[in-house]
């Protein structure tokens, strides 16, 4: 969904390229020291205004969702002797979550890797099952050997997305995914690819130095629920650790079409894999939350 206008505000604005750099739709550019959106706005994610040093951008959508709680009288909570946190702060912390897109080079350690995993199987999980699995580069190297296989996955698969007859031929048989695909995804793919193979630059993992590859056993009765609530928990205890992070949905989707993904991993190709996030130190801080589009509840009688 587009957001209602973008301002940028140029006596703020001092061309220091942080906008060009988060926006994951690359939609800006600095053109005379001043930053301009020169693309389109598609993923309305507020980056841009939440990471701007000199608050010169502002991101209006069609009505902001606001935080300020009704249900707890002070700061604490209602049972601030029972919890070790206050609602505030753990909102905070929610609400700081960033999906990441720029990471310093500086790996992460392998005794804070293995705490997020413990960290994440704090959670709930169907009939109790624990049936999560994890899978966890820890190098660079690794990450972009990773990377490689799923970027090889999509440029078979937009070679074939390019054959208009092949599409139509899909279609008809009632295997419309391809032609979605190519309406949906083809062209930002291929300029990422083309990033990738010419210019070497990662615009899958966005630099990051490690990644934790969450998957489910067989034989749970709700795997993929499993394997998110898990993978939120490792996203929000990473925020309170100082690392950014990114679900990184493309290498999910490389992984579940083709296998031999999965085996280069090591990962049994009996294990499912629903969550691939990319982690490191984050290159910037954001300045403030972004904004979350206003929701209607459902009140049922
Ligand atoms: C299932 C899922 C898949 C995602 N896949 C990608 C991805 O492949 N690449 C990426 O840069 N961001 C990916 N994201 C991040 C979203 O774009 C991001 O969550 C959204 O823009 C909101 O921004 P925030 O996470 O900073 O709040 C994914 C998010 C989800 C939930």
């Amino acid at each position: 969904m587009q957001p209602l206008s973008i301002h940028i505000d140029p006596t703020r604005c001092n061309g220091c390229k942080i906008c060009v750099n988060i926006c994951p739709a690359r939609a800006f550019n600095v053109i005379d020291k001043k930053a301009v959106l020169t693309g389109s706005c598609s993923f309305a994610c507020d980056h841009c205004a939440a990471a701007c040093p000199q608050s010169a951008i502002s991101v209006e959508f069609v009505a902001s969702e606001t935080f300020d709680f009704t249900s707890s009288p002070n700061d604490q909570g209602q049972n601030s002797s029972d919890t070790p946190i206050s609602l505030p702060s753990l909102v905070l912390l929610m609400r700081s979550r960033r999906s990441c897109r720029l990471y310093q080079k500086k790996s992460v350690e392998k005794n804070i890797l293995e705490d997020l995993v413990k960290i994440a199987i704090t959670a709930p999980s169907g009939t109790n099952s624990q049936k999560w699995t994890f899978s966890i580069i820890d190098n660079r190297n690794r990450v972009i050997k990773f990377g490689a296989e799923i970027a090889a996955y999509f440029r078979k698969l937009n070679r074939q997305a390019e054959l208009a007859w092949l599409r139509k031929t899909l279609k008809f048989c009632g295997r419309p995914e391809l032609d979605f695909y190519f309406k949906e995804y083809f062209e930002s793919v291929n300029d990422g690819l083309n990033l990738w193979y010419e210019k070497g630059e990662d615009h899958l993992f966005h630099g990051a130095s490690a990644t934790i590859i969450i998957g489910a056993h067989p034989g749970a009765s709700c795997p993929q629920d499993d394997a998110l609530l898990a993978t939120q928990n490792i996203l929000l205890a990473a925020e309170n650790m100082g690392l950014g992070t990114c679900l990184i949905g493309f290498a999910v989707e490389a992984m579940r079409r083709d296998r031999k993904i999965q085996t280069t991993l090591n990962i049994p190709t009996h294990e499912k894999i629903y969550s691939v996030i990319a982690l490191g130190y984050p290159e910037i801080a954001f300045q403030r939350p972004t904004a979350r589009r206003k929701i209607n509840i459902n009140w049922v009688d």
